[in-house]
């Protein structure tokens, strides 16, 4: 159990740093920009910006003060308030395991790329890329060994704990990582023929905005704000007692957005300065971005600092992922931070396997229409997060009561917080459970907008 002896962090800006460390991950990086591109521009931002504010500062307060009210985990955090609620936690933890599987597949591509660009893609041909992509996934052994370093580097720092693991890394890897991106920003927008990117990345297009806009930026706000799972509320239990929650949870969420915003501003002016296509997905960073510094002058330097860029994100999201799951052996089954991160950072990594062969030589096994990586990613993103979000903005409001977590989060009343009682009485309670259930709803196809 918790008790005395539990870790805090040992600083403010510590703790803004690991949250916006698990926040900004490879959702920003590679799918804003692009659902940005596809779903209007300018305005999918107007509608992602609101949301962030309705539903994501509104719900990460609510994670953050449950963790440090209760200064447990996931779990331990629910069943503190009420015993009978402890599953919508474990739903938290499962969904973290499977997305670390095969988070950490994608976190040992960006290692494989840091080298290959390094090094210069020297493509002969324009297919080039995409068969090192392809060429590469679908290789039984190469993608296992960086996965395998990827996760290593994840479980060594997770076993460290918080100030002398999670939090030291976050405190170097965040500024490099805020370094870097404003580099690329800068050299991207300085090409000749940046304009075009920037014209599709920012101009408005009002009429692309409809339901589906909508549904598009509400998950990725979920996905993006790590919520649903029980990392932001596991951090917050390390959070010390006056801590100012209202601040901390405001404050990473525009760094999550700005970083998001940024990285549009690397890719899009790069992409159409060198006349490729804004293509979606991994295919954008792992095949049109290597195309496009194929044939940038410094491109090694420049592409070497992207999939540095993208492997700094992906390893504080992966932390993020781990800490939970290990939290909640440790607190729920008494296990020690090293046989927790080992044991189970060890099962991860060998559905990690599964997830990295399921692009190659298992690529016949579909379940659902859809191979293991991308079956562990629909359950997990599309049905548990928010299935848990919504669970969870429902026990904040309901069961523990939103004017306790409001107390909890305003230190009792001692920090002022203009809209607490819009939060309490409206947002926590209606808005964020009831939005939240209908893009499960309609991501897996109860309903239709
Ligand atoms: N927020 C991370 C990203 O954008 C992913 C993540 C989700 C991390 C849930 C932790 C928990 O990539």
């Amino acid at each position: 159990m918790g008790g005395e002896s539990r870790e805090t962090f040992g600083s403010r800006l510590g703790f803004i740093f690991a949250a916006a460390g698990s926040a900004i991950g490879l959702g920003n990086i590679w799918r804003f920009p692009y659902l940005v591109g596809v779903y209007g521009g300018a305005a999918f931002l107007v509608v992602y910006l609101a949301i962030v504010v309705i539903i994501g500062v509104v719900c990460f307060i609510s994670e953050v003060a449950l963790g440090r009210h209760t200064r447990q985990s996931n779990v331990g955090a629910f069943k503190a308030i009420k015993p009978s609620w402890a599953p919508v936690g474990l739903i938290g933890i499962i969904a973290g395991f499977m997305i670390l599987s095969f988070y950490g597949v994608v976190g040992g591509w960006t290692i494989y790329y840091f080298f290959k660009a390094i090094a210069g893609f020297a493509f002969p041909n324009p297919g080039a890329s995409t068969d090192l992509f392809v060429g590469f996934i679908s290789n039984a052994i190469s993608p296992l060994i960086y996965t395998a370093i990827f996760m290593a580097t994840t479980i060594y720092i997770v076993y460290k704990g918080i100030q002398d693991g999670i939090e030291k890394y976050s405190n170097i890897m965040m500024p490099a990582l805020f370094v870097i991106i404003i580099i690329l920003a800068i050299r991207s927008l300085t090409l000749p023929g940046a304009g075009a990117g920037l014209e599709f990345y920012l101009k408005p297009d009002l009429s692309k905005i409809d339901g589906e806009t909508l549904l598009a930026a509400l998950g990725q706000v979920f996905f993006s704000l790590s919520l649903g799972m029980g990392s932001i509320l596991t951090y917050g239990s390390y959070l010390s007692q006056d801590e100012n929650i209202p601040f901390v949870c405001t404050i990473v969420p525009m760094m999550d957005t700005l970083i998001a915003f940024l990285a549009g501003l690397v890719i899009f002016p790069a992409v159409f300065a060198y006349g490729f296509e804004p293509g979606s997905g991994g295919g954008l960073a792992f095949i049109t971005l290597p195309a496009v510094f194929n044939e940038m002058p410094a491109g090694n330097l420049f592409g070497g600092a992207f999939f540095f860029l993208l492997f700094l994100a992906a390893l504080t999201s992966s932390i993020s992922l781990l800490e939970p799951v290990v939290a909640y052996m440790m607190e729920e089954h008494g296990w020690e931070r090293k046989k927790a991160t080992i044991t189970m950072g060890g099962l991860i990594f060998v559905v990690g396997i599964a997830c990295s062969l399921s692009n190659g030589i298992w690529s016949g096994f579909i379940v659902l229409d859809r191979n293991i990586f991308d079956l562990l990613d629909f359950i997990s993103g599309n049905v548990l997060l928010p299935i848990s979000g919504m669970l969870t903005a429902i026990f904040v409001a309901w069961v523990w009561g939103s004017k306790n977590a409001l107390q909890e989060a305003t230190n009792d009343g001692t920090i002022e917080l203009a809209w607490g009682n819009l939060w309490a009485n409206v947002l926590i309670k209606y808005v964020a459970p009831i939005l939240i259930a209908v893009v499960f709803m309609s991501s897996v196809g109860i309903i239709k907008i």
